[in-house]
């Protein structure tokens, strides 16, 4: 039983079907939500394998772009990072979520695997036995009751996985105090790189999503809506931000999607608990700030394939008694290089000598990443990898 149909959820989907074992996923949205929804769109080279390896990368391969710069922009001038030649070399793939879930969707009903869209997992109980049960809601809200070996909750940071684990997890959590207006432009990319911007109105960011759809970020005030600015309030900020006035304007659009988001992290552990099993934003939060959580959930999905794979097939647990540790190990690096990136984009709140000392640090990091080889390449291989 797989709870959620995003990356965590499908890529383990396909790999149970294609061991041959019967899965059945149960999503709370409709097929078009599922198919649609932009969410995340750089792909880790390590994400990029996984998918080859399991013969899921055929959208990819066709639609995707190779990715390799990043730009900084800030008040002691420009400069970019080749990261793509930098460190081991790697390279992001841009390729939009909702594509890679539209794929992911259609080869595992194509292998027969079996999904219920519009079906709300509401809790897991007896997670502690063999035959763990999922209640749920339909989209009549009719309650019903499925049963399976395990339950991999897939379902995110507010699914029925995480509401159901017992006293004993701990849930290890950090708001960053930073909060973001992400914005989606119907405009083509303004940089050819993933443009950070530092500035002292707050941080601005440009990550190109497809020719025509650019995503960019704007460091917003806690609380403030999403509708507070106008478009062109908007673009002008993102301008001052990015330093138009020195480095050339941003290519303008229709904004055709806000939404706050507060910078926060969370881990959970252990990620087993019995029959029950997490994976993806079920599994860990983590911000935006290095675009590490839809990488971070196919990785999981792949290990805990492996794990239920060698368990179901060949009465092997060893994969599972170990899965919670090797997924943290990932996690946990993931999220350390996830909050390096926060300290460095952003000033620290406040003011007085503490603040300045920091922002003092922020900005001496800024320059051994713009001088030292060492350090570029240090940031090349944890901002690709997972
Ligand atoms: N019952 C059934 N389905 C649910 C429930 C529920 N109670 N709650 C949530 N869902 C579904 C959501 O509708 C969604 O389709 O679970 C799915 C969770 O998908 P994601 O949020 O994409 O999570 P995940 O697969 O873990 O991928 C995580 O991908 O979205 C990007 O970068 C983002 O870090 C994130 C990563």
């Amino acid at each position: 039983m797989i709870l959620g149909a995003g990356p965590a959820g499908l890529v383990l989907g396909n790999l149970l079907v294609a061991a041959g074992i019967d899965c059945v996923v149960l999503e709370r949205a409709s097929r078009d939500r599922v198919r649609t929804r932009a969410r995340a769109g750089f792909l880790a080279a390590h994400t990029v394998r996984i998918l080859e390896r399991h013969g899921l990368a055929e959208g990819l391969r066709r639609h995707g772009r190779p990715h390799a710069t990043c730009e900084f922009r800030t008040d002691d001038g420009r400069f970019v990072l080749d990261y793509g030649a930098l460190g081991r070399g790697e390279r992001h793939t841009v390729y939009p979520q909702q594509d890679l879930v539209a794929d992911l969707l259609g080869r595992y009903l194509a292998a027969g695997g079996r999904i219920r869209f519009e079906t709300e997992a509401v809790a897991v109980r007896d997670a502690d036995g063999p035959r763990p049960e999922v209640a749920v809601r339909d989209a009549e809200g009719r309650p019903g009751r499925w049963r399976s070996r395990y339950v991999a909750g897939c379902d995110g940071q507010h699914g029925a996985a995480r509401r159901s684990l017992p006293p004993g997890a701990v849930r290890h959590h950090r708001d960053h105090g930073v909060s973001w207006l992400g914005l989606l432009a119907e405009a083509p990319p303004s940089l050819d790189a993933v443009g950070y911007a530092t500035h002292t109105r707050g941080f601005a960011g440009h990550m190109a999503r497809t020719p025509e759809i650019t995503r960019y970020y704007l460091q917003y005030a806690p609380g403030r809506p999403a509708d507070a600015w106008s478009e062109e309030r908007i673009w002008d900020e993102l301008e001052l931000r990015m330093r138009a006035a020195e480095h050339g304007p941003l290519r303008r659009g229709r904004i055709v999607g806000r939404q706050v988001v507060d910078l926060r992290s969370d881990v959970l552990e252990p990620l087993r608990h019995g029959s029950l099993l997490l994976a993806g934003d079920a599994a860990g939060l983590i911000s935006p700030s290095a675009a590490k959580g839809a990488n971070l959930a196919v990785l999981e999905a792949e290990i805990l394939a492996e794990a239920l794979i060698d368990d179901l097939t060949h009465g092997d647990s060893v994969g599972l008694d170990r899965y919670s540790a090797r997924c943290l190990t990932h996690i946990w690096r993931a999220q350390e290089f996830s909050q390096w990136m926060i300290r460095l984009l952003h000033s620290p709140s406040g003011a007085g000598g503490e603040a300045s000392f920091h922002d003092s640090l922020r900005r001496a990091r800024i320059d051994s990443l713009r001088t030292s080889r060492s350090q570029q390449d240090w940031f090349a291989e944890h901002y690709v990898g997972v």
